[in-house]
């Protein structure tokens, strides 16, 4: 559980109670992500959909997704991706795999979706080997240490114009430490400043406050 004030909460189920209303799916998905290897870390309903209003108003068809854990978010933007799009999403752990392919099949995305496990970093230096069709939408939301190499993937595989999303940069005000200990931390850190210094990047960062707690993402667009 997060901490997170009640009146967070109370605007978050406010605000998402009519406007962001989860089918069974995706219901299902957020309760099986207590199976996961990590429990309660997808994403939040009003964040699954900020994630499909980018996609949809990007028009973005192909998506990568760097996490996959219950397949949640995956969820959110295959269905954002369209029955047209298409959906590589990067997992470690097979047994959190195996419980998001069940989810996904369960709101009817599994064809339009490639659950890939292994190393994510590993994962996609396969598909910039094999050469594949560039993204329009990457949502990075994997372990942070390893942000700065998911970025750099991603931007082998993404074209001009492609939107790129990384969570939890906030992390309770954590990544304004320059000393922290937390090499999650320190992922954040890292990642934000290649993108500050990248000419081809031009990127803003939102801290949320809500069922998540404080925390907060960062949302990037390929100028070049
Ligand atoms: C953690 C990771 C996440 O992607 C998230 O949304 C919340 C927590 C974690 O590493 O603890
Ligand atoms: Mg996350």
């Amino acid at each position: 559980m997060y901490a997170a004030e009640p009146e967070w909460r109370a605007v978050d189920s406010y605000f998402a109670g009519l406007l962001v209303p989860e089918d069974e799916a995706l219901a299902a998905a957020r309760r099986s992500g207590q199976q996961t290897t990590m429990p309660d870390a997808e994403v939040a309903p009003n964040q699954g959909q900020l994630l499909a209003l980018l996609c949809q108003m990007t028009g973005a068809a192909r998506v990568l997704e760097f996490g996959t854990l219950a397949g949640y978010s995956t969820i959110w933007l295959a269905r954002a991706a369209g029955s047209q799009g298409h959906v590589t999403t990067l997992e470690m752990e097979e047994q959190n795999a195996a419980i998001a392919r069940s989810n996904l099949a369960r709101a009817g995305v599994s064809e339009r979706v490639d659950v890939i496990v292994g190393p994510a970093g590993d994962s996609a230096n396969k598909l910039i080997a094999d050469d594949v069709e560039p993204y329009d939408f990457v949502f990075i939301d994997a372990d942070k240490p390893n942000n700065p190499a998911y970025l750099q993937a991603s931007l082998a595989l993404t074209h001009a114009g492609s939107v790129i999303v990384i969570d939890n940069v906030v992390r309770d005000g954590a990544v304004t430490d320059p000393s922290s200990p937390d090499p999650r931390v320190q992922g954040v850190r890292a990642v934000v400043a290649d993108i500050a210094q990248d000419p081809r990047l031009e990127a803003t960062a939102l801290q949320t406050v809500g069922v998540k707690g404080w925390d907060g993402c960062t949302i990037i667009r390929r100028r070049s």
